[in-house]
């Protein structure tokens, strides 16, 4: 038996193919679990919920509307909710702070933040009478900084805030909330982050933004996805309000 048997999770985030969410996906259905995915980028999706059996929805997780209607579909589609990963997410520009176009601090915050509110406010609810598990996306740029990366960085700290009050709020209903924070990791999201820091094909095999990390190497989007596994499943049935690193040891200090 799965470790999801039985239950049904929501999973924002996944459509990127070598992406944490859809690798999450692929774990979670192999776990047993009754999938609704979420992303804006229609044809990956679709593809991955027809290989993985799945409901799906094209939406746009800041807005209010979206994330009511994921959840009303999924209630319908599959009777119940018991779990979701709140994991879509956007990086925004590398730029000092002084020079960061406000248009586009204000696209990562609805996204990162706004995104996980309005998942947390219509997810809740729909958990309350049998309890539940949320894990949201953080990062480690949720509990350090890195110069340049004023709106991801702020958005990734925020997140940890909205995770320790629904995780106080949600206790009653034994709605667990936790957060998964990684370092970077080979998707590609970090393929993104290597460009805007003009980094060469040449230099790409020695994960050269991982050159202060402990484990010397980006991490697996299946390393983060097992941690993710964890938190939603009733093994982790005592963890909530947790900040969970799987970070390659960044958040020791840096070597
Ligand atoms: N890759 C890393 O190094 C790393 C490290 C720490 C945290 N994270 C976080 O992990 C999460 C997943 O990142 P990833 O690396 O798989 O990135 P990715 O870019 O590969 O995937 C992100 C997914 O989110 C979707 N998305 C973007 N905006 C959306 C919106 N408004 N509504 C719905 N879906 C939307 C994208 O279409 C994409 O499929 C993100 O929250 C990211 O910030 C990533």
């Amino acid at each position: 038996m799965g470790k999801l048997s039985g239950k049904t999770a929501i999973i924002t985030g996944a459509s990127a193919p070598a992406g944490i969410g859809a690798t999450a996906a692929r774990l979670f259905h192999a776990e047993g679990a009754n999938l609704m995915l979420v992303d804006v980028d229609e044809a990956p999706l679709a593809a991955l919920a027809n290989e993985l059996g799945a409901a799906f929805m094209v939406a746009d997780v800041s807005q209010d509307d979206a994330n009511r209607e994921i959840v009303a579909a999924t209630l319908d589609r599959r009777g119940g909710l018991d779990a979701a990963l709140l994991n879509a997410g956007i990086v925004g520009n590398i730029m000092p702070t002084v020079d960061y176009d406000l248009d586009l601090f204000d696209k990562v915050l609805a996204v990162n933040v706004r995104g996980v509110f309005l998942g947390l406010k219509h997810m809740m609810p729909a958990m309350e009478a049998s309890g539940g598990s949320i894990v949201i996306t953080s990062s480690t740029a949720g509990i350090r900084a890195l110069p340049g990366l004023a709106a991801y960085t702020a958005s990734k700290h925020a997140v940890i805030g909205l995770m320790r009050t629904a995780a106080l709020e949600g206790a009653a209903h034994n709605i667990r909330v936790n957060t998964v924070n990684p370092s970077p990791i080979a998707t590609p999201m970090m393929d993104k982050m290597e460009d805007m820091n003009g980094v060469t094909d040449a230099d790409r095999q020695n994960f050269p933004l991982a050159q202060g990390t402990p484990l010397k190497r980006y991490g697996k989007p299946e390393e983060v996805a097992r941690m993710m596994l964890f938190l939603a499943s009733d093994d982790a049935s005592f963890s909530t309000g947790g900040v969970y690193m799987v970070d390659g040891g960044v958040s020791a200090g840096r070597v």
